[in-house]
Parts: C-alpha cells; sequence; structure tokens
C-alpha cells in the first residue's frame, strides 16, 4: 500500500501524489518517463511556438510518443493556453491539445497512459469540453483563488495552485504559495496541488496540511540525473543559486521567474523604454522563447533566459528520481505521524 492515498491518487491512477509538472519550451519526454516509472505523475512538455506551428505539433507527438515507449505507467501532456490582446486562444493551443487527442485516438495503449492534461496560463474556457469528452483527468494550473473557483465551477477536475515563488511563468497578482494554497483549498472542493517552492518530504507535508492532495514540482526535478536532455550548464547554474539569485521578469503571458542575469537585465532595460518603435513586442516574444531554449540547448546562462524557480537557492545535488519520489512520499507520510504523535494523547481526539 502507498504511504499517502487520497482523492487524487485515485483519480489519476498514480502510486504518489507527486508530480513532474510542465516545463516547455523544452524537452521533457524521457524526465516525465522516470517520474512516472518511480510512482509519480510525470509531464511532457509544450515545445515552444516555432513559425511553422504544424512543425512543433510534429514534435509535441515524437515527444508524447517516446514518453509513452518508456514507461507503462500514466503520465500528462502539459499545455498553456496562450491569448492574443483580443482575448482570443492562439493557434498554437488548439494545436497542441487536438495534437493530445489524436495520439491518444489513434493508440488504445497510449490512450491509457496519457490521462492527465494540463493547461495554464490563460482560461481553458470551450477545451474544458473538449478535455472531458476525451475522457482525459483536466488539471489547470492558477496563481489566484478567483480563477479557481472560475475553473472548478467550469468543470476542471483539478486545480493545481501556483505561488508566485515558482519557475517559469508566475501568477501575475504575486501570491505566495503560503497565502494561496490554504485559500483555494477552502474554495472549491475539487482535489488541489500545490506548485512553487516544494522540494522534499516537508513540502508535500505542509501541501497536505494545507488542503492540498499532492504537490507539482519543477526546479526539483529539472535537477535530477533523469533530466539528461538538457543542458549540463542550465543544471548546474541552478545548482549554483543562492539566495537573491532569482528575479521575476517580464516573460510570455506575464511575470516570469528565472536566474538574475545579462539576459534579465535585458528584459529589464527593454521594459523601461516604451517606444513600439525601439522595441517590437513581437520580435521581443520571439527573442524571448528563443533565448530560454538556447539557455536549455547550448547552456549559455548569462546571456539567455535560465527559467528556475526560487527554490533552486536551496537545491545542491541531483537526485536520483526512482529512488527519490518514494522516498519523498514515505517521508511525507513520517513527518505527518510524527508530528501527530507528538500532540498530547486524547486532545482533539472525536
Ligand atoms: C524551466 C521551467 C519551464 C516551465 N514551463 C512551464 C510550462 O511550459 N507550462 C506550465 O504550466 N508551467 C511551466 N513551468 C512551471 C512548472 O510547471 C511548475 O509549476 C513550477 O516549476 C513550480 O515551481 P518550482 O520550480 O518551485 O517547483 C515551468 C517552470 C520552469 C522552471
Amino acid at each position: 500500500m502507498p504511504p499517502i492515498v487520497n482523492r487524487y491518487t485515485r483519480l489519476t491512477g498514480i502510486e504518489h501524489p507527486i508530480v513532474q509538472e510542465g516545463l516547455g519550451p523544452f524537452r521533457t519526454p524521457k524526465l516525465a518517463a522516470a517520474v512516472s516509472e518511480a510512482g509519480g505523475l510525470g509531464t511532457v512538455s509544450m515545445p515552444g511556438m516555432p513559425e511553422d506551428i504544424a512543425l512543433g505539433a510534429r514534435t509535441f507527438r515524437e515527444h508524447i510518443e517516446e514518453c509513452a515507449s518508456l514507461t507503462d505507467r500514466v503520465f500528462a501532456v502539459n499545455i498553456p493556453v496562450g491569448v492574443d490582446s483580443n482575448g482570443d486562444v492562439l493557434p498554437f493551443t488548439d494545436i497542441y491539445i487536438r495534437t493530445a487527442l489524436e495520439a491518444r485516438a489513434a493508440d488504445p495503449a497510449l490512450e491509457r497512459q496519457l490521462r492527465v492534461l494540463t493547461t495554464s496560463a490563460g482560461f481553458p474556457g470551450d477545451y474544458i469540453q473538449l478535455i472531458k469528452d476525451a475522457g482525459m483527468v483536466h488539471q489547470h494550473k492558477v496563481g489566484a483563488t478567483r480563477q479557481a473557483v472560475k475553473a472548478a465551477e467550469a468543470g476542471v477536475d483539478v486545480v493545481i495552485a501556483a505561488g508566485f515563488e515558482m519557475g517559469g511563468h508566475a501568477p501575475s497578482k504575486a501570491v505566495h504559495t503560503f497565502v494561496l494554497v490554504p485559500s483555494v483549498t477552502e474554495a472549491v472542493d475539487v482535489p488541489v496541488l500545490l506548485t512553487g517552492g516544494a522540494r522534499d518530504a516537508r513540502g508535500l507535508a505542509a501541501a497536505l496540511a494545507l488542503g492540498a492532495e499532492g504537490v507539482a514540482m519543477g526546479t526539483r526535478f529539472i535537477t535530477s540525473t533523469a533530466n539528461s536532455d538538457w543542458h549540463p550548464a542550465y543544471i548546474q547554474a541552478l545548482l549554483d543559486a543562492r539566495e537573491g539569485d532569482d528575479v521575476a521578469f517580464d516573460g510570455v503571458y506575464g511575470p516570469c521567474r528565472g536566474l538574475r542575469n545579462a539576459a534579465s537585465q535585458r528584459l529589464a532595460d527593454a521594459a523601461g523604454r516604451h517606444d513600439e518603435a525601439v522595441v517590437d513586442p513581437v520580435e521581443l516574444t520571439r527573442w524571448k522563447i528563443e533565448s530560454m531554449q538556447r539557455a536549455q540547448t547550448e547552456g549559455d546562462t548569462e546571456n539567455s533566459l535560465v527559467m528556475t524557480g526560487q527554490v533552486a537557492s536551496a537545491i545542491t545535488d541531483l537526485v536520483d528520481v526512482a529512488e527519490f519520489v518514494p522516498r519523498m512520499a514515505d517521508e511525507a507520510a513520517g513527518i505527518l505521524r510524527s508530528l501527530a504523535a507528538r500532540l498530547p494523547s486524547g486532545v482533539g481526539a472525536p
């Protein structure tokens, strides 16, 4: 019997309520398969927004199929909902969601494995019904209680409450994990995952105490031996980061957390100039995405944008995912048991 069993593990069919969440626009099929093999839920990330979006869709499908070839277990995909200035959903979101659904429809084994679709950034609207009709579990990541209520009322199965210390695109309201998660768990009835700042069993135990049913991590899984698809210099930069080395810069969908370096400074300088003739917004967005990908593929961690959570400041070692995931669940259960055992007997008993 796994040490922690709850609505989330039963809904998704995983052993431990520990998720490697989306790490786009990067390659994560090997990492996702390793996390799922270890009893958690691995996530295949969106591969970016190339000008040739059909090429992006082919890459995404290859990543999904690669992950399925490396594990028999359940895994997820993450697709951010991009919206333009009129509020219309961007083509990449639509194409990637349909790509995931088509990959499942074409292969019964993959249909069983690719059970979870996570959306983030904008509101998933009509896609909620589409994902439900496909028989998938739909998780949506939010950065505010109001967004959590809206998503749950619209039929999302799981809410991921994302605190501002998280790596990558962070909530525009800048509410931190410790404030946001209990507000969200109080406000919705569906299972909630904590994301932003978790790195070990203590984070999982705390998430459960705050009313969540699991944790979704990014930075802790980037710094793992299973992440062989990423340039070693990127991973080393996260291991070397100390408190104060991260910053929220202006990303693609809003604020985005990464390392403070020459590239993040370049964005800060650009934000100070409001003359669109000087800084073309479309060019700037393309530069941001390409810069993020350059950091991950070429390891240029000074002149490229290096996304990471604040928790990198507390991470100094690489973990072996196969050993780490079950140990994290065991230790979290142990923490909760030992805290309960320290209470005076009889106090609070029904
Ligand atoms: C390099 C990087 C890329 C990310 N890309 C995405 C993404 O494509 N979609 C998404 O929903 N979240 C993305 N995130 C956020 C993570 O899924 C996760 O919520 C976050 O890392 C949690 O915070 P932590 O880093 O403190 O664990 C990214 C985070 C990082 C560090």
